[in-house]
């Protein structure tokens, strides 16, 4: 009879298949054999694996700042920067930023995520990366810091970023000018937390926000779950929706967070919030063991979404 600690034990050992992502020196230096998930409903909470250990958003960070900028600007204006539509390309991809149609696909791949950071309130890149984290502080109930050895290893290691942000503003899509937009979302890529703060943020999701103090509009929620199930897990996000179900986002640094609306997993019963964190990553860059725990928990527990 499975459970949950099967499920986890047999899911660690893909760790295996996997590597820490290389391209920022600093996430290197995972362990890649780390594996830790978890799961948490308004009144239970289950953790497997050592759930102490800090690690950075990364582009888990980039549905938190869509909130923000979509909570302050309003949807219709955000539209006008940055589209909803899922691309199937990498997360890094330039190619479509020269098209006819140019205006970044979705919030979750870099082109449209550097855009939001550039939307963030505020003036200086200060006041713009505290709007995140403030909210993110909002809905932990407690004081969240930025790994400056990961935003400065990824500063100095980000052409490729540098030069979406540029083709950003030759195309007019930026609001701010294009230092301070890379370095909000560089900084903002490297907020540290662990696998229960990533439980937290997911059951915001599953609960529409009611399981903390920090406000944001049911449209907007609405419309960052959609865009989770749609791009939320890079260009596996197709597979993802329809062999798992279930709206997530993942980040390279092995971060996962992954939405249960209604559930029943042992103990944990109505909405679930589900916190990943495996540094093995595949060539698409989510966490081999965190996929695979993800899938074996969706068909055991039937927690399809759709
Ligand atoms: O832009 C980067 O390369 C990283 N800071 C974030 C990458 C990541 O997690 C995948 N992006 N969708």
């Amino acid at each position: 009879m499975e459970n949950l600690q099967t499920i986890f034990e047999q899911a660690k050992e893909l760790t295996a298949k996997g590597k820490a992502a290389s391209y920022i020196p600093a996430l290197a230096q995972a362990d890649p054999a780390a594996f830790a998930v978890s799961l948490m409903s308004m009144d239970y909470q289950i953790e497997l694996g050592d759930c102490s250990k800090t690690f950075t958003l990364q582009s888990v960070v980039k549905v938190l700042s869509f909130m923000v900028a979509a909570n302050h600007h309003g949807i219709e204006e955000i539209l006008k920067y940055v589209d909803v539509e899922p691309t199937g390309d990498s997360f890094n991809s330039i190619v479509r930023l020269e098209s006819k149609n140019n205006k970044p696909f979705n919030p979750m791949i870099n082109a449209g995520a550097i855009t939001i950071a550039s939307l963030l309130p505020g003036k200086s890149m200060f006041e713009k990366v505290k709007s995140v984290t403030q909210f993110i502080e909002k809905i932990l109930g407690k004081q969240v810091y930025i790994n400056n050895e990961v935003y400065l290893s990824e500063y100095h290691s980000a052409d490729y970023n540098r030069a979406i942000t540029y083709i950003l503003q030759a195309n007019g899509f930026l609001k701010s000018d294009v230092e301070q937009s890379l370095q909000v979302y560089l900084q903002l890529c490297a907020i540290s937390v662990n696998t229960s703060d990533l439980a937290k943020i997911a059951l915001y999701f599953a609960t529409n926000g009611k399981n903390s103090d920090a406000v944001c509009s049911k449209e907007v929620i609405n419309i960052s779950k959609a865009l989770m199930l749609t791009c939320g897990m890079y260009n596996f996000s197709g597979k993802f929706a329809a062999f798992v179900g279930l709206p997530a986002k993942s980040g390279v640094s092995g971060a996962i967070i992954a939405i249960v609306k209604d559930g029943e997993m042992e103990h944990l019963k109505g909405p679930i919030g589900i916190g990943v964190y495996g540094p093995a990553i595949d060539e698409v860059g989510n966490s081999v063991a965190g996929i695979e725990f993800l899938a074996k928990c969706s068909k055991h527990y039937d927690l399809f979404c759709l």
